[in-house]
């Protein structure tokens, strides 16, 4: 008689530049609570939005490499950068489903209805085209502005800050000056959802106030498609609470400290690896 494999639980493998992804973890464990999880952030290497692409793809195919080594059945790539300059190298290099934050995202922008959408992004984001790219193919028009300097603020905790404030004003009435004023607002990078109010705030200060967007729910729904269709939900008939793992390249003590507010929960552990350079 064949032997059936006994029931285990499935392993999302999620993967960011640092711990901003969190965000995209946040929604997964609220749509997949039964799923197990292992995060990494490769904090060594941060930020991701001002590197090449070659540098780009070869540090998120090693990430994702160690991601598939933890027993992740699943990856989901939680960094608009690395889905934007990379997608297609880590699927390439992986024998398990990728899911990445941009088409979800694109996705969630056509439910609004308005027929454009303004992106604030990385750098290397934007040079990429990805989100035109996916944005037109749902019949959208795009535009992508370029937001380098909030990254290392959120970083440093300055999310609600008048700096940050300063600084919003400055990108969105650049970016304003293109866009028309009907546009919804895609946040395009893991960061972003931890300033969401200050981002709305600062737009209606400019006497625009906007619908925005945030790519996180849309990736979570899109990765319970993915699992509906390979793998069922045989994965997740087992009891008990589910396991989350979380793994960072460098700084682990500001991992644990600044990411439980990426998380929306405390995070126990924060294990240190080396990825090489
Ligand atoms: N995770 C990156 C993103 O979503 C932001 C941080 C970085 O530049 O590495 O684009």
């Amino acid at each position: 008689m064949p032997q059936s494999s006994p029931p285990r639980r499935l392993k999302l493998g999620v993967f960011d530049s640092g711990f901003g992804g969190l965000t995209v973890l946040r929604e997964l464990v609220k749509l997949l609570p039964d799923a197990d999880s292992v995060y990494l952030g490769d904090t060594a290497r941060l930020p991701y939005g001002s590197k090449s692409q070659k540098t780009i793809s070869r540090y998120a195919v090693e990430s994702s490499k160690f991601l598939a080594d933890q027993g992740a059945d699943l990856l989901v790539i939680a960094c608009n950068t690395a889905t934007a300059m990379a997608l297609p190298d880590i699927q390439q290099a992986m024998a398990i489903p990728v899911v990445g934050v941009i088409e979800p995202g694109a996705k969630a922008a056509l439910s609004t209805g308005t027929g454009d959408v303004l992106v604030l992004a990385t750098s290397a984001t934007v040079q990429s085209g990805a989100y035109t790219a996916a944005l037109n193919a749902e019949g959208l028009r795009a535009y992508e502005k370029a937001c380098p300097l909030l990254v290392p603020l959120v970083e440093e905790g300055w999310t609600s800050h008048p700096v940050m404030d300063e600084v919003l004003k400055i990108y969105l009435s650049e970016a304003l000056a293109e866009a028309p004023d009907s546009a919804t607002l895609l946040l395009g990078c893991t960061h972003y959802p931890l300033i969401q109010s200050a981002i709305r705030d600062a737009a209606e200060r400019l006497g625009h106030p906007m619908e925005i967007i945030d790519s996180a729910r849309a990736t979570a729904m899109a990765t319970a498609e993915v699992i509906a269709a390979k793998f069922g939900d045989v994965h997740c008939q087992v009891s008990g609470e589910a396991k989350r793992e979380f793994y960072a390249t460098d700084s682990v003590e500001k991992f644990q400290r600044l990411g439980a507010g990426f998380l929306g929960q405390p995070i126990d552990e924060v294990r240190l690896i080396d990825l090489g350079g």
